[in-house]
């Protein structure tokens, strides 16, 4: 298969697991360098391949100095690879070469001034005095033979410092945080100056080299995918229909946990830019009948995950054959690493169309397993996707079930619609959407006692959830203006017959999740 991204000369971050090591291939691509992470344990097939131009190494929880503490061998540092270490990466690196770590006597966190002391190499053209943000034990006290200092605080003697001879760079803070106010400069400088990468990956490079791999992967065979109107699902089956044209099937289930209108929107949207009308499955009454009686929130992701499979499976039967399937698979959901993930992949079992393939036994085609969301988003619009289809919130596979706590009837879906309905109205006419990462309306499981006219109601409460999130790992709950949540509350009582109270979610994930169930 061509991979896709195959020929790009690229920058392998080495992950040695701190929180924020996607930031760095995520900088990277930014500034248009294509970047890998990998497990630092990979260190060892990197070095003969000749597309890897640089290496990152990674911030880290260990310590350097503890016996078991991630390694990478002496052969890596023979290899003649640029490498910039950040934090664990740059202790890692001057332990190694020869110089000297101080173990911590505290930890050092947060904001920190960096003065710098040689202007050219990493730091060239950068401000003397510079914001940078700090996280860690150990430090630098005394460097490797070669290397100098570039920069220092008024805590540590290297803040960061170089051997140019080598083109090996260390930096005791993390460029690759927003709080580093240049921190994005200095990666650009690693990338182009030092490691001489002037290969630019963009979204127009990514869309022609995407088709010509779906080609060559194909041939003339049909390709099966499932749609379900997200971002991930459109921009993919929008690429392979440029590639093959009429020989993409693709597929939409209906699974009857969908929000208002939706199914007729996607079905629209879709065959608006397809060369061939999507198939769709109408299986509300199906998902709802094996839903019936269940509360308990794993259970019903495990029946949304098999009904969908099964209702997939059998609809699709006469329409092959398939030569392979396509998927929306993005570069997180497949980096091996740990700390890529976080907890909250453990917590959840996500069944999602990405959920399909082991089982059903097809070669897949997956041409966004390299991008990250954002770059998703850009090359749908490379694509010609509209806007407002690349900007819609992210909707959990198995949908409404999981905002209606507990038992899911076909009335409780019908009534959270219309809630939902609602917010998501009135965010769009207060300009709050955008601003959001994702909001949906929970209905609970109480009833509670309210007055309507002069009648004594005993009703549902409807929980409104809004979050601001870069990816979803993290999430703050939104601060939507009063007089938002104020006209969202009036129309939910007013307009949904059977909710007489609207409570508004105030929890950050962690440690809340985003979704109750
Ligand atoms: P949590 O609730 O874990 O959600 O903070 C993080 C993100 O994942 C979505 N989510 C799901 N997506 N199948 C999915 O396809 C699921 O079972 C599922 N559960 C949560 C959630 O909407 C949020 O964007």
């Amino acid at each position: 298969m061509t991979e896709i991204g195959s020929t790009h000369p690229r920058i392998v971050v080495l992950d040695f697991g701190s929180q924020v090591s996607q930031l760095i291939a995520r900088r990277l691509r930014e500034i248009e360098v294509f970047s890998e992470m990998r497990p630092y344990t990979a260190w060892r097939e990197i070095l003969d391949d000749p597309r890897v131009a640089g290496v990152v190494l990674s911030g880290g929880p260990a310590s350097v100095l503890e016996p078991q503490s991630p390694q990478v061998g002496a052969e890596f540092w023979q290899a003649g690879k640029p490498v910039l270490g950040i934090c664990y990466g740059m202790q890692l690196m001057c332990h190694a070469l020869g110089g000297r770590l101080a173990p911590a006597a505290n930890r050092e966190y947060g904001h920190a001034w960096i003065e710098v002391l040689e202007p050219d190499l990493l730091l060239a053209g950068l401000p003397a005095r510079q914001p940078v943000w700090m996280s860690h034990g150990d430090r630098v006290d005394e460097l490797p033979p070669g290397f100098a200092a570039l920069a220092r605080t008024d805590q540590i003697p290297f803040a960061a410092a170089a051997d140019p001879a080598r083109r090996f760079y260390g930096v005791q803070f993390h460029p690759e945080v927003a709080h580093t106010a240049h921190g994005a400069a200095m990666i650009e400088t690693f990338a182009r100056r030092i490691c001489g990468i002037t290969d630019r990956w963009t979204a127009a490079a990514f869309v022609d080299e995407a088709i010509a791999a779906i080609r060559g992967q194909v041939g003339s065979a049909r390709v099966l995918c499932a749609v379900s109107g997200g971002v991930d699902s459109t921009v993919m089956a929008t690429l392979v229909d440029r590639a093959v044209g009429d020989r993409l099937h693709a597929v939409y289930v209906d699974n009857g946990v969908m929000r208002l209108g939706e199914s007729d929107q996607v079905e629209h949207d879709l065959n608006a830019f397809l060369h061939k009308p999507i198939q769709r499955v109408d299986a509300g009454r199906v998902f709802l009948d094996r839903l019936a009686g269940v509360a308990e929130p794993e259970r019903k992701r495990k029946i949304i995950g098999e009904t969908f499979i099964e209702v997939f499976t059998e609809a699709t039967r006469d329409r092959g054959p398939f030569g392979f399937l396509a998927q929306g698979t993005l570069y997180p959901d497949r980096i091996e690493s740990q700390s890529i993930h976080g907890p909250s992949s453990v917590i959840k079992t996500h069944h999602n169309v990405g959920g399909l393939p082991a089982r059903l036994g097809f070669e897949l085609v997956e041409p966004l397993r390299d991008l990250f969301k954002d770059e998703v988003r850009r090359v749908g619009r490379q694509l010609g996707i509209p806007d407002d289809l690349l900007s819609r919130h992210p909707f959990p596979g198995p949908g409404l079930a999981v905002r209606i706590l507990g038992e899911v009837s076909a009335a409780a879906v019908s009534l959270l619609q219309r809630a939902d309905r609602i917010f998501s109205e009135e965010l769009r006419s207060s300009g709050q959407y955008d601003a959001i990462w994702q909001a949906g309306a929970i209905l609970l499981p109480v009833r509670s006692v309210g007055v309507m006219g002069d009648q004594r109601t005993y009703e549902h409460a409807v929980a409104l959830r809004a979050v601001t999130s870069l990816d979803g790992m993290t999430a703050d709950w939104a601060r939507i203006p009063t007089e938002v949540l104020a006209r969202i509350s009036n129309r939910i009582i007013n307009e949904v017959s059977g909710v007489n109270r609207v409570v508004y979610d105030i929890s950050s994930k962690p440690p809340s999740t985003i979704e109750w169930e």
